[in-house]
């Protein structure tokens, strides 16, 4: 009965009713998840709850041998609150599973990443891995990839203006990321810039992906085009919660 009440509270705010469909999602990943795998852990509020879930089966004794790659600095911090042991890139032969969120998922589970910031680690880690599962809620749907946000693109700091410049000539508007408790732009987790860029037209997301990492002093950038093998989306209807896979 509370339950209900407490569901019903949620959907009239609609806030908290995010939150759920997170959790409900990343809870189903972490069943993905077994012993001795070599696991690459997402960044974002949704991979936070996923590495929360792995972490009470780590301490239940059901995960032996399990070791983590994280993708940020976020990841790492979490990783060693939640008792699961870490590893580097340099030092696995292969990443089994990774579980990240996204911002946007198209049609062709095709993402667009680095809300956080994160999105050239994450690249690296979610590349590299057997099985890479993406876990949203369903606003993250999207028709076409930079509907909802603008495309991140991690630049060196010394070459931020005439990256955006080159930018601009293929049709993007880009904005330097500001921080938001510091003065000046948001600096990663690498010691890096974000030019957050629009595009308009956007008819082939990989052909630009390559082409925006084709411009001298991008680290990388936030489309992730034929990465995922499989998207879980939390869903809710009529205040019940379920899981569609992709
Ligand atoms: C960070 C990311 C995140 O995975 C993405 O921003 C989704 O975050 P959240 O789960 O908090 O909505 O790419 O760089």
């Amino acid at each position: 009965m509370v339950r209900v009440a407490g569901s019903l509270m949620r959907r009239v705010l609609g806030v908290d009713l995010q939150d759920e469909l997170k959790k409900h999602v990343a809870a189903k990943a972490a069943d993905l998840v077994r012993p001795n795998m070599v696991l690459g852990l997402g960044s974002g509020s949704t991979a936070a709850f996923f590495v929360a879930d792995v972490g009470r089966r780590v301490v239940a004794g059901e995960l032996p041998g399990l070791r983590c790659v994280p993708t940020s600095f976020q990841a790492s911090v979490l990783a060693n609150e939640n008792s699961l042991t870490l590893t580097t890139l340099n030092e696995v032969d292969t990443i089994d599973l990774a579980v990240d969120g996204a911002d946007e998922v198209d049609p062709h589970l095709n993402l667009t990443k680095g809300g956080g910031g994160c999105q050239t680690e994450e690249k690296l880690v979610d590349a590299r891995a057997e099985q890479l599962v993406i876990v949203v809620d369903s606003s993250k749907l999207v028709h076409r990839l930079g509907e909802k946000m603008p495309i991140p693109v991690e630049v060196l700091p010394l070459a931020y203006r005439q990256v955006g410049q080159k930018l601009t000539t293929i049709g993007g508007k880009p904005t330097l990321r500001m921080a938001k408790a510091k003065a000046g732009p948001l600096v990663t987790d690498q010691g890096n810039f974000i030019l957050d860029t629009e595009f308009e037209q956007m008819d082939n997301p990989g052909q630009l992906e390559e082409q925006i990492n084709n411009i001298p002093g991008v680290l990388d950038n936030g489309l992730f085009v034929g990465l995922a093998d499989k998207v879980l989306v939390g869903e809710e209807d009529n205040g019940k919660l379920s899981v569609r896979e992709l």
